[in-house]
């Protein structure tokens, strides 16, 4: 395994995404049991960092990562998030809130859930502009000051946010989504970060699974894929995505790897990142995506997947 700093921790450049495994109403999981080998798994692979929110599967993903990590909790850094709320356990309920009494209320819930004193990194999960930064980033400085938290992270920040939030306080990550199909961060986000010494640890960098080459132009979703939260999983620009990334397996296929292994690898190979989280429902599919670690394109191929993916305009 690989490891990056980010802030003063050294963290594994593959993080375990733990969204997946949280399940209903966004995933399909398979399984509990699974689940919680795949998180056992990815520690013996070298896997250090672990990042879930409790609106995963509803406060459920925060308590298979704590459950599952138990036993090495000081080994492992454990990312969660605050700010996104939710009423009925259902989809349509789902409200971003990042006010101080929210995430006060929020804060106890995960370090329960979680079964520990402390989280690692907290990260604000979407921001929340009913609410001023200052509110927000005083309030996580509370937390941290009380020793509830260690570090503050924000994710889905725009660059004029991150500049905003800091003012307040010191961040040492951003969360964004980036892979080989969402490359929005590059020009601003990416070197504001670098600037100030954020990390980025980039979420869905196999576009939540489009990038393993496993579907088709005429898959259908039945998950929140088809309901447009992030992402583009129907109509024509999944068709075009599709036929990207018939020719990214190409191009796998000449370096003896994965489609999904190319598009990891080449996230890990981005200025500023510091980690990928991958999204994982059983122990195989890690091991699996590893291997995207150690090794990089030939010249001609990186120029290829370059030129093929790069962003319009
Ligand atoms: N901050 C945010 O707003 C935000 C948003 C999204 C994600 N995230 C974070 O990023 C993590 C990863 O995101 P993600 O789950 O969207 O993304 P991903 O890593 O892009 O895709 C994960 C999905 O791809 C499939 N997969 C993974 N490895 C595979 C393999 N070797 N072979 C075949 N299929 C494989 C699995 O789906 P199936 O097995 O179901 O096919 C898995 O659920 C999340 O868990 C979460 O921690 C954060």
């Amino acid at each position: 395994m690989e490891y990056r700093k980010l802030g003063d921790l050294e963290v594994s450049v593959i993080g375990y995404g733990a969204w997946g495994i949280g399940g209903a109403p966004f995933w399909n999981t398979e399984g509990d049991k699974k689940s919680i080998t795949s998180i056992k798994k990815s520690f013996d692979l070298g896997i250090n960092f672990f990042d879930t929110a409790p609106v995963y599967g509803f406060g459920h993903s925060e308590e298979l990562i704590g459950k599952a990590l138990k036993p090495v909790r000081d080994k492992v850094i454990l990312a969660t998030k605050c700010g996104l709320r939710w009423g009925k356990e259902s989809l349509s309920s789902l409200r971003k809130d990042a006010s101080r009494k929210s995430i006060l209320e929020e804060i106890d819930q995960s370090l329960n859930r979680l079964g520990t004193d402390w989280i690692d990194l907290y990260q604000v999960h979407w921001p929340d502009v009913e609410t001023s930064q200052q509110e927000t980033m005083e309030t996580l400085l509370e937390l941290q000051e009380q020793g509830k938290i260690r570090h503050i992270g924000v994710s889905n920040y725009s660059a004029a946010q991150i500049k905003e939030s800091l003012q307040y306080a010191k961040l040492i990550s951003l969360q964004p989504e980036y892979s080989l199909l969402a490359r929005e961060i590059e020009k601003e986000t990416v070197p504001l970060c670098v600037e100030n010494g954020m990390g980025i640890v980039a979420y869905s960098p196999l576009s939540s699974g489009v990038l393993t080459g496993k579907y088709d132009k005429d898959t259908k979703f039945k998950d929140w894929r088809s309901k447009g939260i992030i992402g583009t999983f129907t109509g024509e620009g999944f068709v075009e995505n599709i036929s990207k990334v018939d020719q990214l397996k190409e191009i796998a296929v000449q370096e003896d790897k994965t489609c999904g292994q190319t598009a990891i690898n080449w996230v890990l190979r981005q200025p500023g990142l510091a980690t990928a989280l991958v999204g994982v429902k059983n122990a195989g599919q890690m091991e699996e995506n590893i291997k995207a670690i150690g090794w990089q394109p030939s010249n001609e191929n990186c120029e290829k997947i370059d030129k093929l993916f790069a962003p319009a305009g």
